[in-house]
């Protein structure tokens, strides 16, 4: 397979993003039946935030990217920490893209997944308060009784693992309940997470074109190495970012499928 290259011409294309960037849930491969994919932002120096955020990373075309990505998944999965730093709340996509679900039979909006162990958020949370179709926390045995009950009235909670939540075990739980394309936006906690128990069947990274410095982490963190080797699938240049799709081996597309040229 040859990565295909490309350069978006501006105005944002999102048919042609679309295709570039569809899922195809294989009932076969390592894991049958489930994908995860994951999407970051990135400086060119490796930064996954600036001033604390990932927001200043990234452009207006890399959060309509985010869109469409969010299209493609049942239930977009996201560590407590990312909902604390972003704010998430809300529609997921925007209103083309939930046309474009609708129009594939799908509910328009896909459902977000929470991964906290302490449950620090409340049922007030614009996470949850927000929502446009009920979200689902994923946790562990070791949680607050009291704090995963007050959840309960607004999310469908998932019990996986004991201290740390069981990716693999909430992964297949999802796919039990028909949330079989996993997109995760992070944070580099959960992503080191997901990476450690071989779980990320794809990364997405849109670099934005400026050096941060400072001690800005990554945006993998994990205890110990755990190189997983993956293959480039395309890489395409907006108006200012690179956006970078890669998968590991069994989930690689063939490029020349993908609308990218
Ligand atoms: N560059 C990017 O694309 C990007 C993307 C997302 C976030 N960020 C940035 O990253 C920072 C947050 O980083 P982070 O690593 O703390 O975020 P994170 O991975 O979203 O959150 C970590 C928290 O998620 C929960 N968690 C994650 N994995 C878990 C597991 N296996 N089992 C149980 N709980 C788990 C825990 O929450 P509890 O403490 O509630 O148990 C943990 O404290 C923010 O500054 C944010 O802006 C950058």
């Amino acid at each position: 397979m040859t990565p295909a290259f490309a350069a978006v011409m501006p105005p944002f294309d999102a048919d042609r993003m679309h295709a570039a960037y569809a899922v195809d849930v294989v009932d076969s491969g390592p894991r049958r039946g489930t994908f995860c994919r994951v999407n970051m932002v990135s400086s060119l120096d490796g930064a996954a935030t600036l001033a604390g955020r990932s927001g200043g990373l990234g452009d207006p075309e890399d959060q309509r990217l985010m869109s469409v990505l969010r299209s493609h998944a049942d239930v977009v999965v996201v560590g407590a920490g990312t909902v604390r730093a972003e704010g998430y709340g809300g529609a997921a996509v925007v209103a083309e893209d939930a046309a474009w679900r609708a129009a594939r039979g799908r509910a328009p909006q896909p459902r977000f997944a929470l991964v906290s162990t302490g449950l620090g958020l409340g049922p007030d949370h614009p996470f949850f308060a927000r929502a446009l179709e009920r979200p689902v926390v994923l946790t562990s045995r070791s949680a607050p009784p009291d704090r995963r009950a007050a959840l309960a009235g607004v999310a469908d909670v998932i019990v996986a693992g004991h201290d740390d939540v069981d990716l693999p075990s909430a992964l297949a739980e999802l796919a039990a309940r028909g949330m079989r394309s996993v997109l995760s936006e992070g944070g580099p906690r959960l992503l080191g997470a997901l990476a450690a128990a071989d779980l990320v069947d794809e990364l997405c990274v849109s670099i934005g074109p400026l050096v941060v410095g400072g001690e800005a982490g990554r945006i993998v963190v994990s205890g110990t190495e755990a190189p997983r080797d993956m293959r480039f699938v395309h890489a395409i240049l907006g108006e200012r970012m690179l956006f970078v799709r890669s998968a590991r081996d069994a989930f690689a597309p063939d490029a020349s499928v993908q609308g990218v040229d």
